[in-house]
């Protein structure tokens, strides 16, 4: 039996790998560790909760103690490391706690790891989720490539770009089997509403202005979360040690352009008159730092592993705004609190 440690297995992305894995692995025992911080919520996860595969650890990856006890206890095979503070806004604000997370607390489970595995290295993984903001901006055209320099311009992809350099020279310097997946921006039900698309939904769904940064003309490839599960699921039993992958969607949208969009659908799921939610749009003052385009190429891993999105950007909309729209008692207990707090700070 596989014992397998997911980090950050309560938050967006996360909790959907740990639903794939519990479900699909029932000879694996998959461990989600998470801190719970504004962006875990236990909720994402509570259909799987009761799995007899299924255990669940509250503790924070910052702390080398715990995280050295942890290892010593279950002796994991494998790490899919996806806890971190994930949101640009936020790191404008607070970089150091993007670094005691993102970097130490990488660092804590690549040391914890290490001396584990001390024996032997034979069928142990360590496998690094990281984002494709470490390769900076591109310009009006051109690709990220796993081989593209990295060049990150907000304390969130210096943070992850740093974690990266780490994992790498674990598996340089002492052969640790390490993979490392840079995926695009994701979306999707779950996703915590402080970033673009469910922030926006909820502003529509609440009739509050919808705050465009800058012109609108800053550029995204979307991918749908459960495509980036099933990737993380195939790159974790397929992929070769010491290799990068690179995921997107092969979608890219300018972001006036995507808001637009979700205005429509979200009037025509509302019963709204067609061009109300986009009476909503205000231009606001542009983010310190904003990257102009983010855009992959996925060639890698679809040749080399065949991997490929499986739905379109127009029904992975869909199935994610009739998800919010069903789970309004989701979206009201996340947006109660402490939310309000941030984005009175964020948008006042
Ligand atoms: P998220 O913010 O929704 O969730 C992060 C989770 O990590 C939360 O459950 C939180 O409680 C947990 N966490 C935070 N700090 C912790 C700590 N110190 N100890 C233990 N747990 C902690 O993030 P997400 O959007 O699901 O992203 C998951 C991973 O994927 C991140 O590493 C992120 O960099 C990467 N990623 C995200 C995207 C995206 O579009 N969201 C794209 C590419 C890569
Ligand atoms: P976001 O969802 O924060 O993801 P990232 O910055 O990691 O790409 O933002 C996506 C795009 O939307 C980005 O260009 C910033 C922009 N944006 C807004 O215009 N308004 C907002 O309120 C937010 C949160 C983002």
């Amino acid at each position: 039996m596989k014992k397998i440690l997911i980090t950050g297995g309560a938050g967006f992305i996360g909790s959907h790998v740990v639903r794939r894995f519990v479900t699909k692995y029932p000879a694996y025992q998959i461990f989600n560790l998470d801190a719970l911080t504004y962006a875990g919520n236990l909720e994402n996860i509570a259909d799987i909760e009761q799995s007899l595969n299924y255990t669940f650890i509250k503790g924070d990856i910052v702390d080398a103690d715990f995280v050295n006890q942890l290892f010593q206890k279950h002796q994991f095979d494998g790490v899919i490391h996806l806890a971190a503070e994930s949101h640009v806004d936020r790191s404008i604000t607070d970089p150091l706690a993007f670094v005691k997370t993102n970097v130490i607390g990488t660092m804590n489970l690549l040391n914890a790891a290490k001396t584990i595995w001390a024996a032997s290295f034979e069928g142990k993984r360590f496998y690094h989720v990281s984002t494709d903001e470490v390769y900076g901006s591109l310009g009006t055209t051109g690709l990220f490539t796993e081989t593209t320099p990295y060049d990150p311009n907000s304390p969130y992809s210096a943070s992850k770009a740093s974690s990266d350099h780490f994992v790498r020279a674990y598996g340089e310097t002492y052969g640790l089997p390490y993979v490392i997946t840079n995926c695009s921006n994701n979306y999707g039900p779950n996703h915590f509403p402080e970033k673009l698309i469910p922030l926006f939904i909820n502003n529509i769904i609440t009739n509050k202005s919808l705050p465009v940064y800058g012109d609108g003309n800053y550029t995204r490839d979307w991918l749908y979360v459960i495509d980036h599960a099933i990737a993380i699921d195939l790159v974790f039993h397929k992929g070769h040690n010491h290799e990068t992958y690179n995921i997107g969607g092969f979608n890219e949208w300018r972001n006036i352009d995507l808001v637009k969009l979700l205005c429509q659908k979200m009037d025509a799921k509302l019963g709204r008159a067609s061009g109300t939610s986009e009476q909503l749009i205000t231009y606001v003052k542009d983010r310190p730092g904003h990257d102009l385009r983010y855009a992959i190429d996925a060639s890698k891993i679809n040749t080399t592993l065949g991997w490929k999105p499986s739905v379109t950007f127009e029904e992975g909309l869909e199935q994610t705004i009739d998800w919010f729209l069903a789970n309004e008692e989701w979206l009201k207990n996340v947006t109660s609190g402490e939310y309000s707090k941030y984005y009175e700070k964020q948008y006042s």
